[in-house]
């Protein structure tokens, strides 16, 4: 391995002197992640500007034998751009340039340093929508969000991330440039390498643009949060929402425990006079106002405890906080387990019955705060008041999903967190593939080596 001081200066010579930052002080914030679960060190962070100089970094790397962590908005949550391994890490947010958008194909091309909300802006400035959104907006960046192939609030109504893009560019991990930003919609000529590196983590390349499909915009959008007194009738609706509106774009779903905790930790007025057990917040979005359509769905909903309209966007906004200011009210009480799992519809009341027995058999002073995508089968479990790195929390709950055919991971991504458990949603098979996939494309592993795949003595 080269000495860290030549490989210092071959990085300085290819980003410059200000962009390769070794301050302590200066590099915290991106060598651990947000919630204060994951905590690294690193010799270096790297803010390149250009795709040449991305492949300069990992050339660089790779001749030194030095392992980088690309980074975006360092908003992960299972540890998967913090360098835990004293890597270099591969800060891509100078990358930040948005292309215009092309009226015949509501498609543009975003380099990997933009935010999720700048996109937005920048769609809606055209009369479009991207089809991605999630709390994490104003840092999350689309570079990191392909990379984890992020889900959010509306992939009930346009998919995932991957569904999003329509080409990249990326740079492997001996620096050559793959550029494919033309906007074919339709390009049969191979691999799909563009949607391998969706959710890949990090550990096949850099992704350093994208070309994204945008949606057309809903100018008028309708909010509602109804409560329930048991989960069944809360999913029942669901299922009923679906089948009766096709302006449906999110329904999401809490408890009222979740709600007390974001009521207090936030001064927020309680919506409801009485105490109910389940809520689904409701998204519709159409050309035209969708309330009437809405409010005759919701009336058709039998075991309706109450609901609340929001009049206007403040008003939409308000019933949005009680969802999306869980992640941030449950870290206020310490650094929490935070496990992202999928269920299949018929097992989801099951497993929101049992999941905080199971759970409490292995730390009987845990709160368990569940929330999630009601329509994607996605619950965000997180769990307070247990050391986070007690790995008998994650087994308990990931075991749990296992039994009850789920995946350990619905959006989030393995990161380091949960790469010991793959095997319970991966074959040996397909762990297999992967790491074959993962040695053809950076045989040195100088890519995100300790994310996403066991290590090998796990497997
Ligand atoms: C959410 O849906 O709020 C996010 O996935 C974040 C989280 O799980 O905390
Ligand atoms: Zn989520």
């Amino acid at each position: 391995m080269t000495a860290p001081h030549a490989l210092l200066g071959a990085l300085r010579a290819v980003a410059g002197d200000a962009h390769v930052l070794t301050d302590p002080d200066v590099v915290a914030g991106q060598v651990c992640d947000w919630t204060g679960r994951f905590r690294g060190t690193s010799p270096a962070v790297v803010r390149p500007a250009t795709v040449d100089e991305v492949a300069g970094v990992l050339r660089a790397c790779g001749d030194a034998g030095r392992a980088v962590v690309p980074q975006g908005g360092n908003t992960g949550l299972v540890g998967g751009s913090v360098p835990l391994h004293g890597e270099i890490v591969l800060d891509l947010r100078r990358l930040d340039e948005l292309g215009p958008v092309d009226a015949r194909t509501g498609q543009t091309t975003a380099q990997a340093g933009v935010t999720i909300a700048r996109l937005h802006a920048h769609a809606q400035a055209a009369g479009w929508e991207y089809g991605v959104d999630l709390s994490s907006r104003d840092s999350a960046t689309v570079g990191g969000t392909i990379a984890t192939n992020a889900g959010g609030v509306h992939v009930l109504r346009y998919g995932a991330t991957r569904r999003q893009v329509i080409g990249v560019e990326a740079v492997f991990a001996d620096g050559r440039v793959m550029r494919r930003l033309d906007g074919l919609e339709k390009d049969n000529t191979g691999y799909d390498l563009a949607g391998l590196l969706c959710g890949s983590e990090g550990t096949l390349a850099v992704v350093t643009a994208a070309r994204l499909r945008l949606v057309p915009r809903p100018k008028h959008v309708v909010v509602a949060l109804l409560a329930f007194d048991d989960t069944d009738a809360a999913l029942d609706a669901v299922g009923m929402l679906r089948r009766a509106l096709d302006c449906l774009q999110a329904v999401e779903l809490f408890f009222q425990d979740g709600l007390d905790l974001v009521c207090d930790r936030f001064g927020l007025a309680r919506p409801f006079a009485a105490r109910h057990h389940a809520f689904v917040l409701v998204e519709a979005g159409a050309a035209s106002d969708p309330t009437a359509e809405l409010g005759g769905g919701i009336d058709a909903i039998p075991g309706i405890a109450d609901v609340a309209v929001a009049g206007d966007a403040r008003a939409a906004r308000n019933l949005w906080r009680y969802r999306e200011a869980h992640t941030e009210a449950v870290n206020l009480l310490g650094p929490p387990h935070k496990l992202d799992v999928t269920l299949p519809a018929a097992e989801l009341p099951g497993f929101v019955a049992e999941v905080r027995d199971q759970v409490g058999a292995v730390a009987p002073d845990a709160a368990v705060w569940l929330f999630g995508h009601a329509a994607d089968g996605n619950i965000h479990v997180n769990v307070t008041g247990v050391d986070p790195d007690d790995d008998r929390v994650t087994d308990a709950v990931l075991q749990l999903v296992a039994r009850r055919h789920g995946s350990i991971s619905a959006e989030h991504g393995i990161g380091t967190a949960k790469r010991q458990w793959l095997s319970l949603t991966r074959s040996a098979t397909e762990i297999d593939a992967f790491r074959a996939i993962k040695r053809a494309l950076d045989p040195k592993g100088v890519l995100n080596p300790h994310v996403l795949l066991p290590a090998v003595n796990d497997h």
